[in-house]
């Protein structure tokens, strides 16, 4: 892509001003507005839980033993990308939606987490119908879009102040639709069945920007999906003795790691296509895929000397059972988990989401690039030509 001269000297002028007008200091975001799974879930869940009695398996030590020091919900040993975006932009914590007072009075103004451990991109009755279950919730992306705009009509009360607050907000799209693989593919349900899902799932989640953005959201983040080869529950739910299905530098299942950057094409075929339909809204493809792919294949640039093999969990080659949960009498937990990739076996280390979070914040994992705490938008060319 040649990126003329002119656009170059506006872009230029553009960066200048913005720097000077002192917007950067002041925070480029008023608030963060996610949605997602266990890997944003900052607190719904455990707090949803409460009324239930529902079994939460973050709900004990040692999760949240490395930053916190007591349990939050979160679905690591510490701090998820959400928080290390969060503190990057300079804002609190990212709050969630559930729990405490009611919604009006809560403290919204600098962002809410819609994020539920467990959630699917489809809606629970496409699990049903297929005979595959969740025996974690029923939350879905459409439950947390109904959250959210109940939210919307009792934190901003008309409809221009709502716009505002969305406008001037990051909002974080996911990720979401990884739960919908895990279930199915964990559950023994056909492959070639799984990707049929995939523009299904693609078309939901796209749904859910072109609703953000119909309600004034201008700044979106879309992360694509992790490396599922590369996760300890896949490893050992499909270890085979067949050494050629193993990527021999990672040790990560080859198909499955195909399967996610098929799902992540689909996805970016998509937002090109948003982009176009919406040019004045910054549509941000987060390659969460490749941040976390550049661990495994140097594990020891970044301090880790344990890639697949969890940090806690119950036993076997990558000490990861179905049956024995981390954090249950008969898990164990590893001394140092800033060294190890895999926190439980599904979700990872505080020390692999900071990377992680750093190589999105700082480049290269995002289309347009976030640079710092700002992302600085796109100079109005197409992005699929670069
Ligand atoms: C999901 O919904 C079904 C039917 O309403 C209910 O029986 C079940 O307990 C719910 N599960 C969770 C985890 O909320
Ligand atoms: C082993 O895996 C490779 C790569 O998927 C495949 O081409 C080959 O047929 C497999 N071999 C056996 C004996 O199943």
């Amino acid at each position: 892509m040649a990126f003329s001269q002119g656009t170059a000297i506006t872009y230029y002028i553009f960066l200048v001003l913005f720097v000077s007008t002192g917007h950067v200091a002041g925070g480029c975001y008023k608030a963060i507005v996610s949605f997602g799974d266990s890997l944003t879930d900052t607190g719904n869940l455990i707090r949803m839980s409460k009324s239930s009695n529902a079994y939460v398996m973050s709900a004990v030590l040692p999760y949240g033993e490395t930053f916190f020091h007591h349990p939050t919900g979160r679905y690591s040993d510490g701090r998820l990308i959400i928080d290390f975006m969060a503190l990057s932009m300079g804002l609190p914590f990212v709050e969630p939606y559930f729990g405490g007072k009611t919604t009006g009075d809560r403290s919204f103004a600098k962002g809410v987490n819609f994020a539920v451990a467990g959630a699917t991109a489809m809606d629970i009755s496409f699990f049903t119908e297929r005979g595959i279950t969740n025996r974690c919730t029923n939350a879905s992306l459409g439950t947390e879009l109904e959250w959210f705009k109940q939210m919307m009509s009792s934190f901003c009360d008309t409809p221009s102040r709502c716009k505002q607050y969305l406008g001037s907000s990051i909002v974080l799209m996911g990720e979401i639709g990884g739960n919908d693989y895990n279930y199915a593919f964990l559950q023994g349900y056909p492959k070639e069945k799984i990707v049929s899902f995939v523009p299904k799932i693609i078309a939901i989640i796209a749904s859910a920007v072109n609703e953000l953005i119909e309600h004034g959201a201008q700044t979106i983040i879309v992360p694509g999906n992790f490396p599922i080869g590369c996760s300890a529950s896949y490893l050992t739910h499909f270890m085979t003795a067949n050494t050629s299905e193993y990527d021999p530098k990672t040790g990560c299942l080859n198909w499955l790691n195909d399967f996610s950057e098929y799902h992540n094409r689909l996805l970016q075929n998509e937002l090109d296509r948003l982009r176009e339909q919406y040019p004045d809204t910054t549509i941000i493809y987060a390659d969460y895929y490749n941040a976390a792919m550049r661990l495994y294949n140097s594990p020891s640039k970044y301090g880790f000397k344990n890639t697949v093999v969890a940090c806690c969990g119950g036993g076997g080659p990558y000490n990861y059972d179905g049956l024995v949960d981390c954090g249950s009498a008969s898990s164990t937990v590893c001394d140092n988990p800033s060294s190890y990739i895999s926190w439980d076996g599904s979700h990872l280390t505080e020390a692999a989401y900071k990377w992680i979070a750093d190589g999105l914040l700082k480049g290269p994992y995002t289309t347009p690039q976030i640079n710092g705490e700002c992302i600085f938008r796109s100079p109005k060319t197409k992005l699929s030509d670069s």
